[in-house]
């Protein structure tokens, strides 16, 4: 059975644009983000309030916030640690989501912390955000496989992911931030997770294209039950740590297969697309979505 209406967590102004090698200007990011919202997208993760260092494509995530915060859609912005809460509170963001790793190498290269330590650090963070009301995601990178570990054993997928339901976090988005499930894989985890007690009401999937799965993976998913689903508009993004990882699941290329599934998503697909041809022009190189291609090109 499929679920007759899907979720789509939009990634692509987040995600996307922090591993593209030019920074896109503050107010071409406004302008994307206000398109995908007048496209249908309801939740569109804006920015991230980390260490500009680490992520200086989105060390204008002050500029950012205040001009697209009054768009009538769910903004989620990242946070790793109470000096990125701080600012998010400060310019009075409703959502946040916190990014664990299932894997010590990604955690130390993505956080400089173990996985505990990190665990540790958010643990403060998923404490005062409820405090606030504050919605709270939990990420997990590296569920199926790691580019320096392989293959990834379930039960440490199933630790870590339980440590941030135990923490409070609202919903759990399940990352595979090379690309290298299978819907086996995928089926596998979902069931394990159910097995320790958390829901498939509380899980998001969060799928990379790199080996031409996402989609398989997705349809798994949705036949397990999951109803949140993340996508970067025009397949934006790819993995900083993996030089083959390409982008996300392109949200074109979910908003096809959901319609045709008849999983009503709320977006339109025509004004989506444009949307992605417009950043592709800005980004100067053609969207890798499937989607993107076959209807700007009919
Ligand atoms: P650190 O170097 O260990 O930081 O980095 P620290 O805690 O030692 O602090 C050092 C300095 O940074 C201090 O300043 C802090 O105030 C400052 P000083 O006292 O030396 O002047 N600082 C900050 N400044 C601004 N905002 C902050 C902040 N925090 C500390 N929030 C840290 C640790 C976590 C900060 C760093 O590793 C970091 O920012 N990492 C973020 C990496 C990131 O954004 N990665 C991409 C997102 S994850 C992802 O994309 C995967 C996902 O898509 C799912 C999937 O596909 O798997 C979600
Ligand atoms: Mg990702």
């Amino acid at each position: 059975d499929l679920p007759p209406r899907v979720r789509i967590h939009e990634v692509g102004a987040r995600d996307g644009l922090q591993n593209e090698q030019r920074t896109v200007p503050t107010e071409v990011k406004a302008e994307f983000i206000r398109r995908l919202a007048a496209a249908g997208l309801s939740t569109i993760e804006a920015t991230s309030f980390v260490h500009p260092k680490w992520v200086p494509q989105l060390a204008d995530a002050e500029e950012l916030f205040p001009i697209v915060s009054e768009l009538p859609v769910a903004l989620p912005v990242l946070v790793p640690n109470e000096r990125g809460l701080d600012r998010a509170l400060a310019l009075g963001v409703r959502r946040i989501a916190v990014f664990a790793s299932a894997t010590e190498s990604f955690a130390r290269a993505n956080l400089n912390r173990t996985v505990d330590e990190a665990l540790s650090m958010f643990e403060p963070v998923v404490r005062r955000a409820k405090d606030h009301k504050v919605h709270v995601r939990g990420y997990l990178s590296m569920c199926f496989g790691d580019p320096w570990e392989g293959p990834v054993p379930i039960h440490q997928v199933v630790r870590v992911s339980k440590a941030l339901m135990d923490m409070g976090c609202d919903e759990l988005s399940l990352g595979d931030t090379i690309g290298v499930a299978t819907p086996g894989h995928v089926l596998d985890l979902l069931s394990e997770l159910n097995e320790e007690r958390v829901p498939t009401s509380a899980i998001g999937v969060h799928f990379h294209d790199t080996y031409g799965q996402a989609l398989a993976n997705t349809l798994a998913a949705l036949q397990h039950g999951v109803t949140t689903v993340d996508a970067s508009a025009g397949g934006l993004g790819g993995c900083p740590y993996a030089k083959s990882a390409t982008g996300n699941l392109a949200t074109e290329d979910l908003v096809w297969m959901l319609q045709g599934l008849g999983i009503d998503t709320g977006v339109d697909l025509e004004r989506l697309t444009a949307t992605s041809v417009w950043m592709a022009a800005h980004l100067d190189r053609p969207s890798p979505s499937r989607t993107v291609r076959a209807l700007s090109h009919k």
